[in-house]
This record gives C-alpha cells, sequence and structure tokens, in this order.
C-alpha cells in the first residue's frame, strides 16, 4: 500500500495522508542551523549540536507520537485545526505534504479556509522561514484567528529532559512587538538566543505552555486558542513557549501569507547588552538586563517580504540542483532513476548529521563517529564543496591517538574526541584510509598527505595526514592476535560484536565495558578490510615518494589474505571471529550465528582466495542462508541466547537489530561483491529489494519513509518480518550509493582517472550518465547488449585506457560511449 508518490519533476515525495506508518520525516539547513520535520510539523531545531544547542523542545517517544513540532492552530469560528494535522488531528477536508530537497510544504483545507506552508532554513543564515499563506475559498467573508506555536528548548537537550528541579526556575523571554525572545541563560554563560518573530502586526501572544494549553489539557485543547483573548502574559520560568495569535479577515476568494522567523543569534561578550530597554519591550522584571537585537532585528528584516523569501527559495533550489546534479542517472527505469536522485540527497544529510538526530536518534546520544563519518564521505565526496569534506577528514584524524587508534566519536560543536565512550574499536584506523583514499580518488588532492594534523586535538603534538595513515596501518600490524588475524578491540563494524566485554551486569553498557585483556578475540572482517584498503595505502604511499612503505603495505596484505584463507575459511563461507577462547565465530561449528553477512560482503570485495573460488563460493552460502524476500540478513541462525563471550549481538531477540536483522548497511557489501565476482545479475537483484523507492507499494509492511533507506529492516525470525526501523541516519546511504553508482552503474574515480564499467541489469538496454569530475563533465552514453560482457569505451574528448577515462588537456566536457558486449 502505498501512502502518496513521487513527483519526479519537482524532486518531492508528496505524501497525501498525515495518517503514515510512521510519522515521515525531511530535514532542513545544510550549515549551522538545522530542522527536522515530519509530515505532520513536528520535529525540533539546533544550532550545529543536536545535544548542546537545541533551541525547540521534542519529546521522543511521546504518545501518541510524534508530538511537539511547529505548529499552526486555527480558530475558525470555533472550529480549531492544524493545517499539519497534528496536535489536535482534527479531520481535514484535503492535506498534502511535500518533502522536497532542505525544505517542506504542508498544504490542507478545512471549511473553506485554505493554508499553504513552507518550511526551509535558507542557506547563509541561521532560522527557520515559515510561510504561511491563508486562502477563503468561499464565497463569503471569513474572519479567523492564527496561532503560532513552539516550545524552547533550554538549549542543553540532555538537562532539558532531565534536570527539572533547575529548569523549572530558569526560562525567561522578552516580548517587543512581534517577536518573543528567548533569553534563557543568557544572563549568565550563553551569548546566544533564538527568537520567534512574524512578519506582521499581532494581536496578542503566548510565552508560557500552562499559560497557552491549561495545565490539565493536551495539545488537542489550547485555551489560548479556544479563548478569544490572549493572556499576554510574560513566562517566569517554567517551560517558556513562544506564540502568535493573528486575527485575519480574509474576503471571499482573498489569501493572506504571513512569514515567521525562528531564529538564532550569537553575540560578541561586550555587545551582549542593549544601552537600554526598549520602548514597549515586555519581560517579567523591569531591573533586568534588555538582549542587544540588533542582529536579530537584521535577520527578521531579511525575510519580511513574500520576494525575498521567494528569492531565499529559489536560491535553496538551486543549491539542491547542483548538489545532486554532479551524478544523473537516465535509465527508463523510474524506480532505479529516482534512487540517483534521493540517495544523493540521504548521503548529504547523514553526513551533516552523522549519527546524532533523526527520529530513531534522540540527539543527545551520539556524536560523530569515527567510522561511520568516514564511510559517510563515500556518498558525498563527489557532491560536496571539497573543502567541506576535507575538513571533515582533518576533523576526524585530529582525534586519533599516536599509536593509530582512535576515539570512537566526537562531538561536531567542540571537535574533541568524546571521552565517555572512549576508543578501542579496532577498525576504526582502517576507515581513515577509506575516507581519505576516496576523498584522493575523487579531487586528485594529494596534497592533503602532507597536511599537519594533530594527535588527539593536541596542537603540540602533530604529524602529517600521511603518518596519520601509517599509524592506523600499523596499528593493525602490531595487534595480531593468536590465529594470525588483527585483534578486535571492543568491536569491529558491528558494534554488538564484543568479544571482550564479558558482561554479567545490566547497568554495563556493551559498548564501553571491557572485562578481558583483549589479547585473544580476533576480527576476521578487520583482516579482510586491512586486504581492502592495503592498495589506497600503497598508492597513497607513493605519492609521498614511500616506495618501501608501499611494498611493505602490499606484502602484508598478501600474508594476510592467506592467513584469511587459512585460519578465516570455514568451507564454504568465510568465518566471521574468533571469541576470546578462541572459538570459531560465523561457522558451521557454531550452534547458532553460523554465517554472517559482513564477512561474505568484505570477503568477495577484497576478493580473498579468489584463485580458489572463496568468494562465489561465499556469495552463494549468503543466497542459501542469508537471504530473504526483504533483503540479506547479517547472520543467521540468530542466537536464542545471551552469549556473554559474545555480547550485545546475542542481545537482541531473534531478527531485529545486529541480532539477524537485515542491515542495509552491508547488503551492499554483498552487492559489490557479486559485481567483482562477475555476478551482476545478482547484485540487481539485491539493490532491488532494499532500494526504499522499490519498496514503495509495501509501505503498510516497511513502515518507514520510501525515498531514504532505513538501517535496519526487520529479518526473518522477526514477528514483523519486513518491518524497517531508524530510517535516514545510517551508513547505509553511503554504501549503497557507492554500490549503485560505482559498481552497478559502474563509474568510479580512480587515483588515475574514471573508471567506465557498467553492470547495468539486463532489462536496461539504454542509459546516459553525467558525471562531474574534477570539474569535467563526463557524458556516458551506455548501450548494454549483454551485462557481464566487454567493456569498449570509445570518446573524442577524453584519453581511454581499456576502461579508464581522462579528459584530455583543458576539457570541460567529456562524451563517452560505452559498449557493453
Ligand atoms: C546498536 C548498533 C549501534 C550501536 C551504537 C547498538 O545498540 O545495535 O547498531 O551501532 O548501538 O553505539
Ligand atoms: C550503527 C553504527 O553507527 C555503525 O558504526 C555500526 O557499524 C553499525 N551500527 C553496526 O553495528
Amino acid at each position: 500500500m502505498k501512502f502518496g508518490h513521487f513527483d519526479d519533476v519537482n524532486r518531492e515525495y508528496v505524501i497525501e495522508t498525515p495518517r503514515t506508518p510512521y510519522p515521515w520525516i525531511n530535514y532542513l539547513g545544510n550549515e549551522k542551523f538545522f530542522s527536522l520535520i515530519s509530515n505532520t510539523a513536528g520535529g525540533y531545531a539546533f544550532y550545529t549540536d543536536a545535544r548542546l544547542r537545541r533551541l525547540t523542545r521534542y519529546r521522543y517517544n511521546d504518545v501518541p507520537l510524534d508530538n511537539n513540532g511547529r505548529y499552526f492552530f486555527i480558530n475558525d469560528n470555533g472550529t480549531v485545526w492544524n493545517p499539519g494535522w497534528k496536535p489536535m488531528r482534527v479531520e481535514l477536508d484535503s492535506y498534502e505534504c511535500r518533502h522536497g530537497f532542505g525544505y517542506s510544504k504542508i498544504a490542507s483545507s478545512k471549511n473553506g479556509v485554505k493554508a499553504d506552508i513552507l518550511y526551509m532554513i535558507p542557506n547563509g543564515d541561521n532560522a527557520e522561514i515559515q510561510k504561511v499563506t491563508l486562502t477563503n475559498t468561499t464565497s463569503q467573508k471569513k474572519d479567523i484567528a492564527l496561532h503560532s506555536y513552539i516550545e524552547w528548548c533550554l538549549y542543553n537537550a540532555h538537562d532539558d529532559n532531565t534536570n527539572f528541579q533547575r529548569n523549572f526556575s530558569i526560562g525567561e523571554v522578552e516580548v517587543l512587538g512581534s517577536t518573543i525572545y528567548h533569553k534563557t541563560e543568557y544572563r549568565e554563560r550563553r551569548n546566544h538566543f533564538a527568537f520567534y518573530h512574524v512578519n506582521s502586526k499581532i494581536d496578542g501572544f503566548e510565552t508560557d505552555r500552562e499559560t497557552f494549553l491549561g495545565l490539565h489539557n493536551n495539545y488537542d485543547h489550547p485555551d489560548a486558542v479556544f479563548a478569544d483573548k490572549s493572556t499576554n502574559f510574560v513566562a517566569d520560568g517554567w517551560s517558556p513557549v513562544a506564540s502568535h495569535r493573528i486575527n485575519v479577515s480574509l474576503n471571499a476568494g482573498e489569501s493572506k501569507t504571513f512569514i515567521f522567523v525562528l531564529g538564532y543569534i550569537e553575540n560578541d561578550n561586550d555587545k551582549k547588552w542593549a544601552a537600554q530597554a526598549e520602548q514597549g519591550l515586555l519581560q517579567t522584571n523591569s531591573a533586568m538586563r534588555v538582549i542587544n537585537k540588533d542582529k536579530a532585528i537584521a535577520l527578521q528584516n531579511k525575510y519580511d517580504t513574500v520576494e525575498k523569501v521567494e528569492k531565499a527559495f529559489n536560491t535553496l533550489k538551486d543549491f539542491w540542483t547542483d548538489m545532486v546534479g554532479k551524478y544523473t542517472l537516465k535509465t527508463g527505469d523510474e524506480k532505479l532513476d529516482r534512487m540517483a536522485v534521493w540517495n544523493q540527497y540521504q548521503c548529504v544529510v547523514t553526513y551533516n548529521f552523522a549519527r546524532s538526530a533523526s527520529y530513531f536518534e534522540s540527539g543527545i546520544g551520539r556524536g560523530i563517529g569515527f567510522r561511520d563519518t568516514s564511510q559517510d564521505m563515500l556518498g558525498v565526496v563527489h557532491s560536496m564543496p571539497q573543502s567541506r569534506v576535507r575538513e571533515r577528514l582533518f576533523d576526524v584524524a585530529s582525534t586519533q591517538f599516536e599509536d593509530g587508534s582512535a576515539y570512537h566519536q566526537f562531538q561536531p560543536l567542540t571537535k574533541r574526541g568524546n571521552a565517555d565512550v572512549g576508543s578501542n574499536f579496532n577498525d576504526d584506523p582502517l576507515w581513515l584510509i577509506l575516507g581519505v583514499g576516496g576523498y584522493i580518488k575523487e579531487t586528485g588532492d594529494e596534497q592533503f598527505l602532507k597536511e599537519m594534523v594533530p594527535f588527539d586535538n593536541n596542537e603540540k603534538n602533530k604529524a602529517t595526514l600521511y603518518e596519520h595513515l601509517k599509524r592506523s596501518f600499523r596499528y593493525i600490524t602490531t595487534h595480531i592476535g593468536p590465529h594470525g588475524l588483527p585483534l578486535i578491540g571492543r568491536a569491529d563494524w558491528n558494534d554488538c560484536l564484543n568479544l571482550n566485554c564479558f558482561s554479567t551486569d545490566p547497568n554495563d553498557s556493551f559498548q564501553t565495558s571491557t572485562n578481558k585483556d583483549g589479547k585473544n578475540a580476533e576480527s576476521v572482517m578487520i583482516a579482510q578490510m586491512f586486504v581492502y584498503v592495503a592498495p589506497d595505502y600503497a598508492a597513497m604511499c607513493r605519492m609521498m615518494g614511500d616506495e618501501a612503505e608501499a611494498k611493505f603495505a602490499e606484502e602484508q596484505a598478501a600474508q594476510m589474505a592467506e592467513q584469511i584463507c587459512k585460519t578465516g575459511w570455514d568451507g564454504d563461507w568465510y568465518i566471521r571471529a574468533y571469541d576470546d577462547f578462541g572459538k570459531k565465530i560465523g561457522s558451521k561449528e557454531c550452534e547458532d550465528g553460523k554465517i554472517f553477512i559482513e564477512t561474505q560482503g568484505f570477503g568477495s570485495m577484497a576478493q580473498i582466495g579468489a584463485d580458489k573460488g572463496y568468494p562465489a563460493k561465499a556469495l552463494d552460502s549468503v543466497e542459501k542462508h542469508l537471504d530473504t524476500k526483504y533483503g540479506i540478513v547479517i547472520l543467521d541462525p540468530p542466537y536464542k541466547d545471551y552469549h556473554i563471550e559474545l555480547g550485545e549481538v546475542s542481545s537482541y531477540p531473534p531478527g531485529y537489530k545486529e541480532n539477524a536483522g537485515i542491515f542495509c548497511h552491508n547488503n551492499p557489501w554483498v552487492i559489490i561483491g557479486e559485481v567483482k565476482t562477475g555476478r551482476s545479475a545478482k547484485a540487481w537483484e539485491h539493490y532491488k529489494k532494499i532500494a526504499p523507492s522499490f519498496l514503495e507499494d509495501i509501505s503498510e509492511i516497511h513502515r518507514l519513509e520510501p525515498y531514504v533507506y532505513a538501517q535496519m529492516i526487520a529479518g526473518k525470525a522477526a514477528r514483523r518480518h519486513g518491518e524497517a526501523k531508524n530510517s535516514w541516519l545510517t551508513g547505509t546511504a553511503a554504501w549503497n550509493f557507492v554500490a549503485l553508482s560505482q559498481w552497478i552503474c559502474g563509474v568510479r574515480p580512480e587515483y588515475e582517472g574514471l573508471r567506465i564499467e557498467p553492470r547495468l541489469p539486463a532489462h536496461i538496454k539504454n542509459a546516459e550518465i553525467t558525471r562531474k569530475y574534477r570539474g569535467v563533465t563526463y557524458k556516458i552514453d551506455i548501450t548494454n547488449n549483454n551485462p557481464e560482457g566487454k567493456v569498449v569505451l570509445t570518446s573524442d574528448s577524453a584519453s581511454v585506457t581499456g576502461t579508464l577515462a581522462l579528459a584530455k588537456d583543458g576539457t570541460k566536457e567529456v562524451s563517452i560511449k560505452a559498449v557493453i558486449g
């Protein structure tokens, strides 16, 4: 069943009912000011860091779901309704929500009043703009009231959720004209504040939640909206909110537009305060000093007309056209073509937010993951401005320790490693090599390797980025266990394979408790990753003129591959790991968890034991044991019991998360492995099962947004097989884009040029790809006669060597014909 449709021309997903199977959300903002917005206008705004600088309050896990957002209430002679349906859930005469790139639109109507709302965050400003147009579609004059509503968060979202003995006494606001200022904690160490403004005269306001709702009311009966009069009460502690009331008279057929601005301002310390209170200013205590509002007023004025907002909206649309226009795909398979567009959008959002703030990540739990962001890089390196990607890689590398290990996470606001989570996830160092390699392949910016980068953010202890990579590589070669394989530490990519945790205490965190010395448990996956990234590392060594290190890397990789064949192969598939007792994990010998996807994916991507046919055998085993109609499960059979020697992986009920859920993150490893093994038809079968646009028709089963990937779909052992959870912020986005663009479509950046080896499915006979690469637009015209056939490239404007193409000097646009088979 569908709940909407794709509007491919406008690049929007159009949701046709507010009753989606779960809130279907979108993200606004792509610099410093961000918002999450659901199809019923729920969500929240924050500045840079969803934990430390949250501006509006949201209640996770609320009942019903998705309460609190930026709400408008319309009181039409006693009938009160919300254009976004929530929170009142009054039946609407019409409803539509369009999620576009960086904006959302809600349009609905009730009793002859139509509301059209555009929500967006313009580039370059710290503000969410809400353009609200009300139209009277009847033939009679209408007098209605429009009420806005947001609830302020007291900045630190964690404290805001927990420290009520303090919170209920610190809320402060100022009201000046049509603007409500969130002044909480400004008197002390904060030099920032937020405001909510509307570009018209108001007829009243509310700033206190209890006054707005009524002490015993829910959001479905806000007293202030039902009353004919505002209290104009200035909040004094408790929960400060911002609500404007505008009386709107609409003649038959008339429309009026109001522009609301939710803004964030920072003042220098010596400019925090105004010389004197403005005339008409309201605050609880007239003796208090008053916010210097110069910057706020300038920001309000910047968006005070429809024309100005329209202009910013067009700029935003152009920005996104450019962003996702660096890679375009036309195959005639509409589901596939739209994935190329939406997958890129998800990659940018994931890159911006890491794993911090979604409808499954509370924004207070996690900063930016070392491993996560290094992978996210792969999905945006072609589309994002080079400087931003470079900066993030620099920040990530700065949280590495001298010995090559790394903080597992860092906070985006401070850019410091997160000491609470610490280090010792032994795969982390290798992802840095993958990320930097991906960046240089795309940009050719070899100079980056020479940049001085601190260890552990210590400015006094720096080394070249190249040296950081060397430490990464060496970390693996110096941490080898009894079977000649890398030690796993707390975990590898699978955060739940906690082989040194040995926890019996439910109060322990699986991720941060270590009760074994870590000298035994080994990861086959890290070994495979090592082999996989070694060619990149060797290439970068050569760029630095370090032939000896390049040779060393190649030798080490060859030895590791051999070792995997000896101690990491189980006969029909690659083993997953060895536990602390030296027992195999992911082997026929195991009762549960006999086979894992990760090592079949990475093993086939790295083509380990190819001369013995291992990749093909491993992939056949995936099909036999792990594949389902909704995608490939992470392991099988699921663990029935908790295993102290395995940790969190065995903590989940069968079929969920790392215990046999379908991880959309490592399905693409299998897809890539299939292409590399020359079986692209199988790659396509796997791709279709998890790509969200292909799942639109089963939205009642899948439940999450059909325009973005979710991290996990419940596996075959789960009661709700096929149901997804954790949409948006997942490495799934980047890896599926890599699988699609670089392997199925076969256009991949390499150090020397663009490799073009399309392996499209047989039903696609012709395709067109445009790909911007190092400042040149490559137009690739594909004729697909036989998907596994020989690729022949011809071009007048590029030099072609086999399947590698590079624009001739001075050429800005290149046309290439690729004939397959
Ligand atoms: C989840 C993992 C996640 C980890 C983050 C675990 O509970 O199952 O998917 O990576 O938490 O710390
Ligand atoms: C989500 C985490 O963000 C990622 O780092 C990890 O690799 C996967 N879960 C698998 O556990």
